[in-house]
């Protein structure tokens, strides 16, 4: 494949750099993931604007307007074409390589921009026969205080996630220090109670999630469900008629079983059937 860093286009094998890039060392950079299929992107520039967002939140000028990033994004999905349908690009910038390891940002040093492309499954489409059936466990959210910001630091929801995985679910589902639903390793969630769909409101918590954003914006658009942005217990999330996952892979994901306990009939339930295929149809 070809990647895209620092101002050039070249294959995979060639991408080089140093070892004192300070996104090796601290973790100090900021990433996006973003689907396409059939060459089109989903949430371009939502997802060009939480980095821009996220650059500014760590003093990182990659000295590149919006729509160069539009305009980089594009290019590397153009030059990959031949790798399939279905591809995400995969878009990092850290704080760039120092001659020495301070924890204080250095001055004059260059930001590293780096995006390679990744084939992934086609779009999630609304069929409960066909829907993946998510398995999570629950856990005490022990991320740090700024989660708002998609930072490569990633070790906090690594842990989180194998904590999951390690019992044989797909994901683990967070609650704060109040009890609350934040989100879960690597998605956002969405709870269902009594045909009222319910989500955490942002904050520092949790990120802000594109695919989260362009649901809600459809569901008030194109739905007549009530849709709330406001705190959820641990007992709402585990007496839900539906719980669901979202990312930009997943798109809508059904959770069928909680820990132990199946959640409502233990199948995809038809408002998820309903709001996926909404998504479906108006995601672009
Ligand atoms: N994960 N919350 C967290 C902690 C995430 O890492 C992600 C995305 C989401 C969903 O965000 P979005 O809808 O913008 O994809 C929520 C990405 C895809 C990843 O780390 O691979």
């Amino acid at each position: 494949s070809i990647v895209f860093l620092n101002g050039d286009y070249l294959p995979a094998a060639e991408a080089r750099i140093s070892p004192m890039d300070r996104g090796f060392l601290f973790g100090d950079g900021i990433y996006e993931v973003v689907p396409s299929y059939q060459g089109r992107f989903v949430g371009l520039t939502p997802h060009l604007q939480r980095m821009l967002s996220g650059l500014e939140q760590l003093s990182i000028d990659a000295g590149l307007s919006l729509a160069d990033w539009q305009q980089l994004l594009t290019g590397l999905l153009a030059k990959n074409q031949s790798m399939g349908e279905n591809l995400a690009v995969y878009l990092q910038v850290s704080r760039g390589a120092d001659s020495k390891r301070g924890h204080a940002f250095p001055a004059n040093i260059k930001p590293t921009v780096f995006a390679f492309v990744f084939e992934i499954p086609p779009a999630p489409i609304a069929d409960k026969a066909k829907a993946p059936r998510y398995r999570v466990v629950t856990a005490d959210d022990l991320r740090w205080q700024r989660c708002h910001i998609k930072s490569t630091s990633l070790l906090g929801n690594v842990l989180h996630y194998q904590q999951g995985y390690a019992q044989g679910a797909q994901e683990t589902v967070l609650f704060n220090r109040e009890g609350n639903l934040t989100e879960a390793a690597s998605c956002n969630v969405f709870v269902v109670k009594d045909g009222v769909i319910a989500t955490p409101p942002l904050s520092t918590e949790l990120l802000p999630g594109i695919t989260r954003l362009i649901l809600l914006a459809i569901l008030r658009k194109y739905s007549s469900y009530p849709v709330e942005e406001r705190a959820i217990s641990r007992a709402e999330v585990l007496a839900a008629d539906e719980v669901w996952l979202t990312s930009s892979s997943k798109e809508v994901a059904p959770v069928v079983q909680i820990n132990d306990q199946w959640v409502g009939d233990g199948e995809p339930g038809d408002i998820w059937l309903d709001v996926q295929t909404l998504f479906s149809a108006h995601k672009y």
